[in-house]
């Protein structure tokens, strides 16, 4: 009898779990990374020395918050997707000229609570709307109750690199159908560069993307009665120059078999879980495929040396 038996509010982990498992060569969805001890971890690697992509963001947006401002306009209605902390929106918050709402959509709701609260507090002028969701699907939009001059998507953190390029267009194609024709994108891209540069980023020193990966592992155990051990797995981080992506795995030590529930799984020695795929992209690549997804390039913003890009579109007339 597993410590915790699978129950109906985890089968969609248990489901993608199995499959993930049972599939050649195996693997996971990255969403899983994040329960509480997944979502601290990442805390943590956003403030790493070697993982630039958070603190360069930053600093695109505070050195040119004027500029980005200037080209929203006035009275816009900016709407954040997977908005986390909404520490980096308030940087534009900041700088606009009356904005007249801020719409947060997270599928976590007790961070969408605390966050929303914390910027309402602090701008009490501006109408913040909390949207429970998943950001992934497409979400209507609520109404504000002044009428907005633009609808600004805000994208940032690079987690565009998350998804398959696919899902990629599907998704910003779904932002600009909800934004319509007055719409904006704002967007993070973390652009390709040196491989050594990127495997650092995802392989840190003091070893806290390997506990984010491997704590994967433990949220099985934990959740859905597994037995990994998880001084028998390795983590791996590796740049893949023909798919333009860093890829992170899991990588079985030895030959082991691994059960959960009454389900087991076989590893041959150096066999591999993939669990994510982080895409990297040139300035060209991501605006082919915004255009592809139905927005035209107004203007970028970059470091000097360019690691990162904060990019906006509108959504084209066509
Ligand atoms: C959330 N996302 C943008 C991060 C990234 O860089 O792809 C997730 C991450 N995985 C390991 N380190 C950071």
């Amino acid at each position: 009898m597993p410590l915790n038996p699978p129950n109906s509010s985890n089968a969609t982990f248990l489901d993608d779990v199995l499959h993930g498992l049972g599939s050649q060569p195996k693997q996971m969805p990255p969403k899983y990374f994040y329960d509480a001890i997944g979502a601290e971890l990442f805390t943590q690697i956003c403030e790493l020395e070697e993982y630039y992509p958070t603190r360069t963001e930053i600093s695109i947006l505070q050195k040119n918050a004027t500029d980005i401002a200037t080209k929203l306009g006035e009275q816009a209605m900016l709407i954040e997707y997977g908005s986390g902390s909404l520490d980096k929106v308030r940087i534009l918050l900041d700088a606009l000229s009356d904005p007249v709402a801020l719409c947060a959509i997270d599928i976590s709701a007790e961070q969408l609570k605390a966050a929303s609260k914390e910027v309402q507090n602090a701008y009490p002028e501006l109408e913040v709307l909390a949207v429970e969701a998943d950001f992934t699907q497409v979400v209507p939009l609520p109404s504000p109750e002044t009428s907005p001059k633009a609808h600004v998507a805000f994208f940032p953190g690079s987690t565009i690199g998350n998804f398959a390029p696919e899902n990629a267009r599907d998704f910003l194609a779904g932002i600009s159908e909800t934004i319509g024709v007055d719409g904006l994108l704002l967007i993070g891209v973390d652009l390709k560069k040196d491989a050594s540069r990127l495997v650092a980023a995802y392989d840190d020193a003091k070893g806290v993307t390997a506990a984010f990966n491997l704590n994967l592992l433990q949220r099985i155990n934990f959740e859905l009665g597994g037995d990994f051990d998880l001084t028998l797995f390795r983590h791996i981080a590796r740049y893949s120059k023909v798919n333009g992506r860093i890829e992170m795995h899991l990588e079985s030590c030895t030959d082991q078999t691994v059960r959960i529930g009454d389900h087991a799984f076989d590893f041959e020695a150096g066999e591999t879980i993939h669990t994510e795929n982080s895409y990297k992209f040139s300035s060209d690549e991501f605006q082919a495929l915004a255009q592809s997804a139905g927005f035209d390039h107004v203007q970028s913003w970059s470091d000097p040396e360019d690691l990162f890009s904060v990019m906006l579109f509108h959504v084209s007339s066509r």
